[in-house]
C-alpha cells in the first residue's frame, strides 16, 4: 500500500475509532437533515461531482453515497472531506455500474449466461469487483437479474435470459463473485418486473398476476437475497397501477416481511421524482412520501427526500421511525463494508489489477465459452489452422467499441481484440483480409469488394449483427431482424457458392429467418468483451469446442413474441397437423421458435441415456435422485450442458409445459462416459397455489433430461406428501 495522505488519514481514523461504530448511538446523534443526507445519492465521474454544489453538499452532510464518482485519488479526496470536515464524520459509499467488467470487459451478461458456467461467472464478477475496488468503487449496480421474455427490450442483454431457475443460479453466482472480498457490495436490480415492459418498450408498464410475479420474476431476487446481496434497486416501471419505486407490497411486505432481508434499497435514477409523471404524486413532496413510506431507502439523483423529508416529518406524513429505519440500513451497510474503520482506498493499485494476464485469460475463456454454435452443416467448423487465407467480412469484424457491448464500465476500446485481430494472432502465417461490406445500419447495394475478398479466401467469416448501442438501456427495437443491408451482404456472399460462417454479434435474440435456413454455419458470439477476437478465434479454429447454450429463445419472427419455453399448454394445444383449425396456433408460422431455450451444438456429439429415478415416489422429506449417463460419442473433447426439466401435468392451477430444475456442465474426452446425478425435492415442485402460498400437489410428475428444453429422455414419479 502506498502511504499517501488519505491512506495515512485512514489509518489514523481507524486507530482513533478503535471501538467499532455503534449504529444506534450514531443515529441518536443525527439531526433529521443529516439523516436525509445519508439517503441522498448524487452523480459524478472521474473528476468528481457532476453537480456544481456536490462538494458543498458533502460538507453539509447531504451526501450518503455517489454514483459514478471513481478513481482512487478522486474518491479519497472527497472521502477526506466527509470524514474530517463534517460533524459526524460518516464516510461516503461510492457506487458505479460495474456490469460485466470494470477495465477488463467480459462478455455481456446475456452472452456469459450462455456459457452455463456458473463458476466462471462467479470468477468474472470477482475480477470485475477487484478492478472496481482499485478505483475506489465499493458498490456495484449489478447483477441485473430481471427475467426477460421479450427480445424487443434492449435490456435483455444485461440479464441471464428468460428462465427463473437458471436466472436464480446466475444471480447467486454473480452476487457471490462481486461480494467475495467483503469490501464491495452488489445490487440486485431492477426490483421488480422491469423486464415485463409491455411491447418490449423500455420503462413501459407491466401488469401481471401475483402468481407470475412470484413464480417468474421474484426467484432470481430471492436467490440474490439468499446469497446475501447487500442492496436492491427499485425499478422504473409500474406493476398493475403501482410504480415499483412506490410499491409497499414488493418493497416492504415481501422484501422485509416475507424474506426478512435487512439490506438497502436504492431507487433507480430519478425514479422517485418520476412518480409525478407516473401520476401517483402531484408534487416532489408527495413523491418522497410515497417512496420512503413504501420502502425505498436511498434516492438516486433526484432530491425529493433531501428537500421534503423534514417537512413531511413535521406534518406527520412520514414517521421518524420510518426515516430512522432507512438510515439504519444505510449505516449498517457502511459498517459491514468496514467503511468506518477504513473509509479510503489504497492509491496506485491500478496496475496490479487492471487487465492483468489472469483477468485477460478469464475474459478469453469466458468469451469462448459464451459462444453458441447454432448451425454447422457438413461440419464446416472448426476450420483447420493450416488455412492459407481468411476473409473477414462485415461491419463488426474490426469494431473494438462494439465488442464491449452496452455498460462497459471503464473499458477502453484500445484494449479490445476484434475478430480480425484475434484471427491474425491465431494464424500468423495466413493472409487475413478485412472488408466491412456495409455498415450495421443503412442501405448498401454494391458488395463487389466483399464478394471478391470471399472468392479469394479459403475461409470466409461474416461478422454481422447489431452495434453495441442497439441493446442496453433505452434501446428497444420493433424489429429483431439483422439491421441495414447485412442480410443482403450475406446473400451476396452466399451466391458465390463458397462456404462461410456467420459470426453473430448482438445483444438480444435475433430473428434469423433466411440465414437460419440457408447459411451453412452460424456462431452466436454476443458482444464478447476485451478478449472477443481471441475467444472467438479459439472456437472457430478448434482450440475450444463450443459448449454454450441459449439462455433465451430465438423466435422465428417477432410476431411470435412473447415466446418462451416454460409456457402453458392452453385448452387447445396444436397437435402439429397442418389443417387443424381451432387450435392455439398461427396461420403463417409454426408455434415452435427458431432455436429453443437451452439449445447449442458442439463439434462432437453426446449421447444422453434415458433418466433413471432412485424411487418411484417422492415425499415431502425425502428427495429423489435422477441419473443419466452422458457419453461423448464423437472424436473431440467437449462439454455438454445436461438439463433436467419437470412438468406437473395436473395441479391446482395450470403449470408450464416444462420447468428447468437442474443443469450440469460436464467436460468429456472422446469416448468418455459420466453419470450425472440431479436431486429433486419438494421445493422443486412448489408453485403459488390457488389460494396463495406455496404448495406441491400429490400426483404424477414428469421428468425430462437432455441437452435443450426440447429434451426427449423421459421418466416420471409420484409425489406423495
Ligand atoms: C439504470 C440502472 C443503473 C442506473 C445508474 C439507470 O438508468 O436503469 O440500471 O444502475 O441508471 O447508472
Amino acid at each position: 500500500m502506498k502511504l499517501t495522505l488519505p491512506t495515512l488519514l485512514g489509518l489514523l481514523t481507524a486507530s482513533a475509532l478503535a471501538q467499532p461504530v455503534d449504529i444506534e448511538s450514531l443515529l441518536q446523534q443525527m439531526t433529521t437533515e443529516e439523516k436525509l443526507g445519508q439517503l441522498m445519492q448524487i452523480g459524478g465521474d472521474h473528476q468528481g461531482f457532476s453537480d456544481k454544489d456536490g462538494m458543498e453538499m458533502v460538507r453539509a452532510s447531504q451526501v450518503g453515497s455517489t454514483l459514478g464518482v471513481r478513481g482512487a485519488a478522486t474518491v479519497n479526496r472527497i472521502q477526506k472531506v466527509a470524514v474530517t470536515e463534517t460533524r459526524l464524520k460518516i464516510p461516503i459509499l461510492f457506487a458505479f455500474d460495474v456490469i460485466h467488467g470494470y477495465r477488463t470487459i467480459f462478455p455481456v451478461p446475456l452472452g456469459e449466461a450462455a456459457s452455463f458456467d456458473l463458476k466462471g461467472m462467479e470468477e468474472t464478477a470477482a475480477a470485475a469487483s477487484r478492478e472496481a475496488y482499485a478505483h475506489g468503487v465499493k458498490w456495484t449496480f449489478a447483477p441485473m437479474v430481471d427475467i426477460a421474455r421479450d427480445p424487443r427490450w434492449g435490456r435483455v442483454v444485461e440479464g441471464a435470459g428468460e428462465d427463473p431457475y437458471y436466472g436464480s443460479l446466475v444471480a447467486r453466482a454473480r452476487v457471490k463473485g462481486f461480494q467475495r472480498s467483503g469490501k464491495v457490495v452488489a445490487c440486485a436490480k431492477h426490483w421488480v418486473a422491469y423486464g415485463a415492459a409491455e411491447a418490449g418498450r423500455d420503462y413501459n408498464t407491466a401488469d401481471m398476476s401475483e402468481r407470475t410475479l412470484r413464480e417468474v420474476y421474484f426467484p432470481p431476487f430471492k436467490a440474490a437475497v439468499d446469497a446475501k446481496v447487500g442492496t436492491f434497486m427499485s425499478s422504473f416501471n409500474e406493476i398493475g397501477g403501482v410504480p415499483a419505486s412506490a410499491n409497499r407490497f414488493t418493497l416492504t411486505d415481501v422484501l422485509r416481511g416475507e424474506w426478512k432481508w435487512d439490506g438497502v434499497v436504492v431507487s433507480d435514477f430519478t425514479s422517485v421524482e418520476e412518480l409525478i409523471k407516473h401520476g401517483i404524486a402531484g408534487t416532489p413532496a408527495e413523491a418522497c412520501e410515497a417512496a420512503l413510506n413504501a420502502g425505498v431507502d436511498i434516492e438516486m439523483v433526484s432530491r425529493t427526500y433531501l428537500k421534503n423529508g423534514a417537512r413531511l416529518i413535521k406534518d406527520g406524513k412520514l414517521s421518524q421511525a420510518t426515516l430512522d429505519e432507512s438510515v439504519r440500513r444505510v449505516l449498517r451497510l457502511k459498517k459491514r463494508l468496514g467503511l468506518f474503520e477504513d473509509p479510503y482506498v489504497p492509491e496506485g493499485t491500478q496496475a496490479a489489477n487492471f487487465l492483468i494476464p489472469e483477468h485477460r485469460q478469464l475474459a478469453r475463456v469466458s468469451a469462448a465459452r459464451s459462444c453458441v454454435l447454432l448451425k454447422n452443416d457438413k461440419n464446416l467448423l472448426p476450420y483447420s489452422k493450416n488455412v492459407k487465407s481468411v476473409a473477414i467480412i462485415g461491419p463488426l469484424g474490426d469494431s473494438q467499441q462494439d465488442m464491449m457491448g452496452s455498460w462497459n464500465g471503464d473499458g477502453q476500446k484500445k484494449d479490445v481484440t476484434t475478430l480480425l485481430a484475434g484471427v491474425r494472432a491465431r494464424l500468423p502465417g495466413a493472409r487475413v483480409t478485412f472488408v466491412k461490406g456495409c455498415p450495421v445500419h443503412g442501405v448498401v447495394t454494391d458488395f463487389k469488394t466483399a464478394v471478391a475478398a470471399a472468392k479469394a479466401a479459403d475461409v470466409v467469416l461474416l461478422a454481422v449483427g447489431e452495434d453495441a448501442d442497439m441493446s442496453g438501456e433505452a434501446a428497444s427495437r420493433t424489429s429483431i431482424d439483422l439491421p441495414g443491408s447485412q442480410l443482403a451482404l450475406i446473400q451476396a456472399i452466399h451466391a458465390t457458392g463458397k462456404p462461410y460462417t456467420v459470426v453473430l454479434m448482438n445483444g438480444r435474440p435475433l430473428a434469423l429467418g433466411w440465414v437460419a435456413d440457408k447459411s451453412p454455419a452460424i456462431l452466436e458470439t454476443w458482444f464478447a468483451g476485451t478478449e472477443a477476437g481471441n475467444g472467438i478465434a479459439d472456437v472457430l479454429f478448434g482450440d475450444v469446442n463450443p459448449s454454450g447454450k441459449l439462455p433465451i429463445t430465438f423466435p422465428r419472427n417477432l410476431g411470435q413474441v412473447p415466446i418462451y419455453y416454460n409456457s402453458k399448454n392452453t385448452g387447445r394445444p396444436w397437435s402439429g397437423k397442418k389443417n387443424e383449425k381451432y387450435a392455439s396456433r398461427y396461420l403463417d408460422v409454426l408455434n415452435s421458435p427458431q432455436y429453443v431455450f437451452g439449445y447449442g451444438l458442439s463439434y462432437t456429439r453426446f449421447a444422453i441415456s434415458a433418466p433413471r429415478l432412485s424411487a418411484a415416489t417422492m415425499d415431502a422429506s425425502s428427495p429423489l435422485t435422477v441419473s443419466v449417463e452422458v457419453k461423448n460419442v464423437g472424436n473431440r473433447a467437449g462439454a455438454e450442458v445436461v438439463q433436467l426439466y419437470i412438468q406437473d401435468p395436473v395441479a391446482g392451477v395450470t403449470r408450464p409445459v416444462r420447468e428447468l430444475r437442474g443443469i450440469e456442465r460436464v467436460e468429456l474426452a472422446p469416448g468418455e462416459t459420466r453419470t450425472v446425478n440431479f436431486t429433486l425435492s419438494r421445493k422443486d415442485l412448489l408453485y403459488w397455489g390457488p389460494k396463495g402460498g406455496w404448495v406441491a400437489d400429490p400426483g404424477e410428475v414428469l421428468v425430462y433430461v437432455g441437452n435443450s428444453s426440447a429434451a426427449t429422455g423421459k421418466a416420471s414419479f409420484r409425489y406423495v406428501p
